[in-house]
């Protein structure tokens, strides 16, 4: 585990936090292989249904962006980009930052290790429905829990955000304590409540971010069905504790939303994350962050989120009747990555390569002036070059098509959208939002 986390460090992180990050990463890697396989069986049922949805979405919401650069928009449909066009486009962006074109929440991560992202909060904050800092462990301390992460929580930014806009803050906490003491014992369940309530309270969130799942799904706690009910039953009533206090605003509760990622394969496992939780948790859970990307891995290079394999697990998340899939529907928050992936292609060890930023992504196509591809089938763009090393490689890194590809995707199903994360993204990507 430990040395899979540091591999995969965020290029520029400092970092120490990501760690959940990582293991959700490690628990994708396997499934990669599984994932792909399903695919080709799904291609052409998502083919017709794909190009019904955006006959249909071009009728129900036809384009209206209106920012004054052509530029601008011919990219968002240009799958034929050129590396200048995102040179000289990616810094510009509308003159009104405050007008949203997504009109579901939008949940922006932020991560201490690329603090980049602080900035883009305040400037885009209107944008977003939600804002998370990645800041907080609730970790085992011998017989007893600490939330740590206090000292990453800078006042200062607090309040220029509440300032900025009515963005709501809530800062994500990874549920790293011994999930067995924590989900069978009542007082380390309150005692855990107690600490995020109180937090909240203290510090003036509007509620939090858990992530959890991925936590108990490496322990095995989800393979156990009493304990996995345990699990669920926590989530309820940390929900239901948040909810019981008042936020800042009048008439809000603190939130609770929820972290949640694919299924394992085509197949829904025991300790994947279903349909039928989601109904269970939808009462006291405010929004499911659903972690659709890290599709591809440096062991199996390739596109990070496939429209279809997105299409396939919100099928599969939103299969219950009708009407329940379209309020369910409504607390999905569509996992969108802002970063790349710079994978190499040879089996040179040490060169397998991993997530790309924008600052990086744009030196990279600097120097190596390269020419950008569409991948039909991924919605993805891409290109390859050779590095100093002379390894062959390949880079995956979002484009204003892609993103607003997912964007229509998310919209035809009624839900939200999570950004992983705001810093890691190139500048014009925020007026799609
Ligand atoms: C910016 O957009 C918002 C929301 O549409 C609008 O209320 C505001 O008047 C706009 N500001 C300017 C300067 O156009």
């Amino acid at each position: 585990m430990g040395k899979k986390r540091e591999r995969r460090s965020a290029p520029g992180s400092g970092n120490r936090d990501n760690r959940a990050e990582s293991s959700t990463r490690r628990d994708n890697q396997g499934e990669s292989a599984s994932g792909r396989k399903l695919v080709p069986f799904l291609v052409l049922f998502f083919i017709a249904s794909s190009t019904i949805s955006v006959i249909v979405y071009r009728f129900k919401y036809p384009p209206k962006h209106s920012r004054d650069s052509d530029a601008y928009q011919q990219d968002i449909g240009n799958s034929d980009l050129s590396y200048r066009d995102v040179l000289t486009e990616n810094s510009k962006v509308s003159e009104n930052t405050s007008r949203r074109h997504y009109d579901y929440p939008v949940l922006g991560y932020i991560t201490p290790w690329n603090s980049k992202g602080y900035e883009l909060a305040k400037r885009f904050n209107s944008k977003f429905t939600h804002l998370s800092p990645v800041w907080y462990e609730l970790k085992s301390q011998q017989t007893s829990l600490v939330l740590e992460g206090r000292h990453n929580a800078d006042t200062g930014w607090i309040s220029e955000l509440k300032n900025a806009g009515d963005a709501l803050l809530l800062p994500r906490v990874v549920l790293e304590a011994s999930p067995v003491e924590l989900l069978t014992k009542k007082k380390q369940r309150n005692k855990a409540i107690n600490l995020i309530v109180t937090e909240c309270k203290e510090m003036g969130y509007d509620g939090i971010v858990l992530e959890s799942w991925s936590i108990w799904r490496a322990y095995g706690i989800l393979h156990e069905p009493s304990m996995r009910n345990l699990a669920l039953q926590f989530i309820k009533q940390l929900g239901e504790a948040l909810h019981s206090v008042s936020g800042r605003k009048i008439e809000q509760q603190l939130q609770l939303i929820y972290v949640i990622g694919p299924p394992s394969s085509k197949k829904l496992q025991e300790h994947d994350f279903g349909p039928k939780d989601l109904e269970i948790l939808s009462e006291v859970v405010d929004g499911f962050s659903l972690m659709t990307y890290d599709f591809s891995s440096p062991h199996n290079p390739g596109p990070n989120a496939p429209l279809k394999w997105i299409q396939f697990i919100l099928s599969l998340l939103l299969s219950t009747p009708d009407h329940r899939a379209k309020s369910l529907a409504n607390k999905i928050l569509l996992g969108i990555n802002f970063y790349g992936n710079d994978f190499s292609l040879s089996r040179a060890a040490g060169s397998e390569g991993g997530p790309i930023l924008g600052r990086d992504y744009l030196s990279l196509l600097e120097k190596q002036r390269p020419v950008l591809q569409w991948d039909e089938n991924s919605g993805e763009h891409f290109f390859f070059y050779v590095d100093d090393d002379g390894h062959k490689r390949v880079v995956f890194y979002p484009s204003l098509k892609s993103i607003s590809l997912r964007l229509e995707e998310a919209r035809l199903w009624g839900c939200g959208i999570s950004i992983w994360e705001i810093g890691q993204g190139l500048d014009y990507f925020f007026d799609l939002l």
